[in-house]
């Protein structure tokens, strides 16, 4: 795992959005997976800004979706689907037909986890998956004690995910307690994980996620068991890492040809 310590959330979001041009300049049409919440926004900002400047051409780029509400009625606002449509696949210039994702206003829910991912694995697989992580260490909606072989599947909230995430609703009794997200098997799918943490909270969760035994307590540190997974981490967020030195000195030191 390469853990990156970067001063600010959009120095963040910069390192990471070049990291996926790169990609599509290699592969034009990737699957790039994408998260929601408030951390990978300077991502899609700065990935777009390139667009827009012409220094990477999107236009074959595909997008999915990483987890999504059970029960919301389809197009309302906070559905995930349409967070990433407004934040990620429109700005890009891209149509809905570009985008996959599960559907959580199915009627049989655990058929639409199934064709989820098998859709996944139809359109050729993830190349790179961006994550961020929860308070309590979850990736995706995976909360504690997901299992860590789990495939794309309905999930419980725990009450301070919902707490979190209560901002982008009235109130919190309007946010669903059930989500569909792929499983941590499914996200260990990806060619890539590029996971994106910033500010004091998330602190203890990266320390655990990076440095502390495997565990699904806490899910995010399935990603040490992932040949390619990049941490990027500001410096609050870096901030109880034991070896934030060594990281620091790591990264100084790699030939920028090598990107991340
Ligand atoms: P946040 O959410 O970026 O809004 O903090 C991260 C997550 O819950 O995975």
């Amino acid at each position: 795992m390469e853990v990156v310590i970067v001063p600010d959330s959009a120095a963040g979001g910069e390192l990471i959005a070049e990291a996926m041009a790169n990609l599509l300049r290699r592969k034009p049409d990737a699957l790039l997976g994408v998260a929601t919440g408030s951390t990978p926004l300077p991502i899609y900002e700065a990935f777009a800004a390139k667009v827009r400047a012409a220094a990477v051409d999107a236009s074959q780029a595909r997008i999915c979706q990483l987890d999504e509400y059970v029960g919301l009625p389809s197009g309302h606002p906070e559905s995930y689907r349409s967070v990433v449509l407004r934040e990620v696949v429109e700005p890009l210039g891209l149509s809905e037909s570009s985008f996959i994702g599960p559907d959580g206003t199915a009627d049989d829910i655990a058929a639409a986890c199934e064709e989820y991912d098998q859709a996944l694995v139809a359109a050729g697989g993830v190349d790179l998956q961006l994550l961020g992580i929860g308070t309590d260490g979850h990736i995706g909606f995976n909360e504690p004690c997901s299992s860590l072989a789990s495939r794309t599947r309905i999930k419980t909230l725990t009450q301070q995910t919902r707490k979190d995430n209560a901002r982008f609703f009235d109130s919190i009794d309007d946010v669903p307690h059930h989500v569909i997200t792929q499983g941590i098997g499914t996200i260990l799918e990806a060619r890539h994980l590029v996971l994106l943490a910033t500010g004091e909270a998330k602190a203890d969760a990266v320390a655990l996620a990076v440095e502390g035994p495997l565990s699904a307590l806490v899910p995010a540190s399935a990603l040490q068991l992932h040949p390619h997974a990049t941490v990027v981490v500001d410096e609050a967020a870096a901030s109880q890492l034991k070896l934030a030195d060594y990281f620091r000195a790591t990264f100084a030191a790699k030939p920028e040809w090598q990107g991340i």
